[in-house]
This record gives C-alpha cells, sequence and structure tokens, in this order.
C-alpha cells in the first residue's frame, strides 16, 4: 500500500548527497521517491541510509517493545553466514529444515505436548502469523463439525479478552469471524472464565487466553478458563477449545513458572504460539505454533513441498522467508539448555522488579503489574490531586534522554485510565536499569515541580500494540 504523505512531514522530492561520499561528477541531487536513471555509487547509497536512520531511536534503550534487541557475536555469525537461506526451500536446504523440526519437537515438549515427537507445528514470521494459524485451524475445525453435523457456518465467533494484541482483530477481520471481547475490569483485569457462559454459543470456534497481556504483562488465567469451559460443556454439550498466544509468556513460563498450568497439560489446550524474537531471544522474525495433537490441525489446512526427493507438510500465509532465524534459535537452544534460558529470564525479572518497586516507592505511582509473570510492568498515577503533568509527558522527557517508554490508555472497560509500561528485555542490565530509574526520577522531580499545567495539545496518537 502506498503511503500518502501529509505535507508537513513530507520530505523533499531530493536527497542531497553530502559531496564529501559522491563521486566526482556524480549527481548531488539523488530522487527520494521515484527511482533515479543511474546508478549511485555504493558507498554513497550506505551513506544515505545510515544518515537517515541514525534519527531512529537505539533499539537497546527501546523499552516498548517485546522484541529481540541483542544477540551475542556466535548469533551474529551465525546469522551472517545464513540469511540468504529460504526457509520454504527445504529440498534445497535440508539441514535448515531438519534444525526446524528439532526446534518443534524442543519446544513441543518445553510445551508438555503428549507426544512431542510426533505433534504439528511450524515456525513462523512472528506471533501474528502463528495467531491466524491457531484461528484458521479452530475455524475449520468448527466448520467440519457444523457441515457433518447438517448446522449453518455462516457465523463464526472467537472469544477473548478487549485486551488481545491487534493480531486476533486482524484475525477476525480478515477471515470474517465475529470478534467477541469480554471487557476487562478492576475486579478482572484479564480474561479469567468469569461470565464465559454468555459470550460462548454454539457459533464459537474457540477462546483465546494469553500468556503476558500486552498492556500489563499478567498471564491470564489459563485453567480457570478452561475449567471455565468445562463447565460450559457439562450444562451445553459445547465442546469449545483454546489457544494460547503465548507471544512472550510461552518461552517464560517454562523456566520461571514452572508449575503453573497453561499449555498442554491442559487438555483443552489445542495450540499454543509463540514470538522466539521474544522471550525466545532470537532476532526478529521468528514465531512457532505447535498443535496438542496431530488431529487437532485439520489436513485440509496443509500443503506438501518437495523435500528429498520426496514431499514435506507444510503450513504458513507466506511462502518464502529467512531461515537463518530458525538456525538462531536452535543455537541459543544448544547454547543455553533449560537453566540457561532460565537464567537469562531471571536476570530480566530481577531487573523487572528492581525497577517497579523503584518506580513505586516514588509515592506518586501505582503498579498494575510488577514483572512477576513476563518481566514487563505498568503503572498509573495514583488518584488524588490534579498534576501539572500526565504519563504523556514523563514519556516525553524520557525520550529526550533517549529511552523510549510508552504511555497508553489501557482497553474497554478501564480505557479512563493511563499506563505506562516497560518491557525488560535480555539487553537491559541491571546497570542500564540503575542509569534509567535515576533519569526516571529527576525527570518526575522536574515535572512535580512544574508551577503550571503542561501544554496539551488534544488527542495524541494511539500507541499501538
Ligand atoms: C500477546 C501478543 N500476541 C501477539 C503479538 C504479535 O506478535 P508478533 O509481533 O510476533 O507478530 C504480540 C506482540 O507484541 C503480543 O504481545
Amino acid at each position: 500500500m502506498t503511503k500518502k504523505h501529509a505535507a508537513p512531514t513530507a520530505k523533499p522530492e531530493f536527497i542531497h548527497v553530502n559531496p564529501l561520499v559522491a563521486r566526482p561528477g556524480e549527481d548531488a541531487l539523488a530522487p527520494r521517491y521515484r527511482l533515479a536513471q543511474g546508478q549511485m555509487l555504493p558507498e554513497t547509497a550506505y551513506q544515505v541510509i545510515h544518515d537517515e536512520t541514525m534519527l531512529d531511536g537505539n533499539a537497546r534503550l527501546n523499552l516498548a517493545t517485546f522484541v529481540g534487541t541483542w544477540m551475542d557475536d556466535n548469533a551474529r555469525r551465525l546469522y551472517s553466514e545464513s540469511y540468504d537461506k529460504n526457509m520454504i526451500d527445504k529440498d534445497e536446504y535440508p539441514q535448515t529444515a531438519a534444525i526446524e523440526e528439532y526446534c518443534l519437537r524442543i519446544i513441543a515438549d518445553l510445551w508438555h505436548a503428549p507426544d512431542p515427537m510426533t505433534t504439528m507445528g511450524t515456525s513462523t514470521i512472528g506471533s501474528s502469523e502463528a495467531c491466524m494459524l491457531g484461528g484458521l485451524a479452530f475455524k475449520r475445525r468448527w466448520q467440519h463439525a457444523r457441515r457433518a453435523a447438517g448446522r449453518s457456518t455462516e457465523k463464526p465467533n472467537l472469544v477473548m479478552s478487549s485486551a488481545v494484541q491487534v493480531c486476533w482483530e486482524k484475525f477476525c477481520n480478515y477471515w470474517d469471524v465475529e470478534a467477541r471481547y469480554v471487557p476487562i475490569t478492576a475486579e478482572h483485569p484479564f480474561l479469567d472464565g468469569y461470565e464465559l457462559e454468555r459470550y460462548v454459543d454454539e457459533n464459537t470456534i474457540g477462546v483465546v487466553a494469553i500468556m503476558g497481556v500486552t498492556y500489563t504483562g499478567a498471564y491470564e488465567a489459563v485453567a480457570d478458563i478452561a475449567a471455565a469451559l468445562d463447565s460450559i460443556q457439562a450444562a451445553t454439550g459445547l465442546d469449545v477449545p483454546i489457544h494460547v498466544d503465548g507471544a512472550s509468556g510461552a518461552m517464560v513460563a517454562p523456566f520461571l513458572q514452572p508449575d503453573l498450568l497453561w499449555d498442554f497439560r491442559l487438555e483443552r489446550v489445542h495450540s499454543i504460539s509463540t514470538s522466539a524474537h521474544k522471550y525466545g531471544l532470537v532476532y526478529p522474525g521468528l514465531g512457532w505454533v505447535i498443535w496438542r495433537t496431530p488431529d487437532l490441525l485439520p489436513a485440509d489446512l496443509v500443503f506438501t513441498v518437495s523435500y528429498l526427493g520426496g514431499s514435506m507438510p507444510t503450513l504458513a500465509l507466506n511462502f518464502s522467508r529467512p531461515g537463518a532465524q530458525v538456525l538462531l534459535q536452535y543455537y541459543l537452544f544448544l547454547r543455553l539448555g533449560h537453566d540457561g534460558y532460565r537464567a537469562v529470564q531471571q536476570a530480566s525479572q530481577d531487573v523487572a522488579h528492581y525497577l517497579a518497586h523503584g518506580i513505586e516507592k516514588l509515592g506518586i505511582f501505582t503498579l498494575l503489574s510488577d514483572g512477576s509473570d513476563i518481566p514487563v510492568f505498568a503503572w498509573r498515577l495514583v488518584d488524588g490531586p490534579i498534576r501539572n503533568w500526565s504519563l504523556y509527558d514523563l514519556s516525553d522527557r524520557l525520550r529526550m534522554r533517549g529511552w523510549l517508554v510508552p504511555a497508553y490508555p489501557m482497553p474497554d472497560d478501564l480505557a479512563q485510565i493511563t499506563v505506562q509500561r516497560i518491557v525488560v528485555r535480555n539487553g537491559l542490565s541491571m546497570d542500564l536499569a540503575v542509569s534509567l530509574l535515576a533519569t526516571i526520577v529527576e525527570e518526575v522531580d522536574y515535572l512535580e515541580r512544574l508551577e503550571s499545567p503542561m501544554p496539551d495539545e488534544g488527542p495524541r496518537p494511539v500507541f499501538a500494540h
């Protein structure tokens, strides 16, 4: 899709090339929005792009994103040796295909699939694609069952909390499924099965449970949701499955909360997805989706590609996709093992606790979460005196100091509450956290000393989750 450039932000039609990097005689102006007729020196092209992206934020100081921003030198070496491999070319790169398979079995085992060696799953470009595939399997199974029973397949719906990530909205929009949102409230800040019977009916293809709600980092109560669905089945006969969107939490809970019941140990959990590029610790973009048993993935969603003279089942929205990230995932599995992953996630959680409680101690904030689920926490201003500033102003002040810490409204029914969130990832060391907390203290002090309100420019663009 072409992006329309609004006049005030549109850049000039030509890029001014610095004579220092241009070849003698090379044009000093290069068209920005159309292809030039002639060539540009590679060094010049590099410099132009390098200079333009200097204005991007520093990825390591980006505490808004869940996505990995740091890997070690061995991973980078492996990456640079394999970024030319296409994951779909299974026949040409059989070892990369085999390594994808090893990763799937490792993850299926981590999530307690009844038989990790036979279950179905795939790598994806990220959680969004993985969630779409989970949703599609739900829809297709429901359609098959309804058709077999001679019932209508006109009006499928999917039940989820109002705090779902936008990928679920997309799924419902793209595949004509009604999105049924259970609003979050102060008493039920995440999906926990409460009043689920009001939302589930014969057209419900499934329920989404999130391990690591994007807004706060809290785990939804998967076991309670499963129990509520058991009661619904006992009362109505409806057998509604769960997809766990474990974009972040599915790579945290196995290490930090091993006794928590959220995965395939719960029979109602048919499928689980995760972003390897979040707490799987791999560079973007890689995700995984796995089904509890092969029968839960309708066979008519699976295609085949050639592989070692035979064929191999594949399941994906895209065809071509980078293979390098899969190798990076396996590198980390080999390198870290269970203990290593636990240590890395624990270090992030320690930093999250340090920051969350440091912020709480300032006395003017209330924590909505403290990083005890995934190492992500959110806070709001305490109720009380009207202040001359808001969390949006604090976000702006921190941005001036290089830190990206978003503020945003909560979803329905808590949309009147503004919160601010920090995602602690591998790479935000305790040392950096100490500096960040000191910066927050200084900026809060500045804002608290204001003698008149900060100017308010009206509604802001909403931070996208
Ligand atoms: C709960 C949840 N689901 C899905 C996604 C989408 O993940 P991806 O960016 O890997 O497509 C996110 C991203 O933050 C998320 O937090």
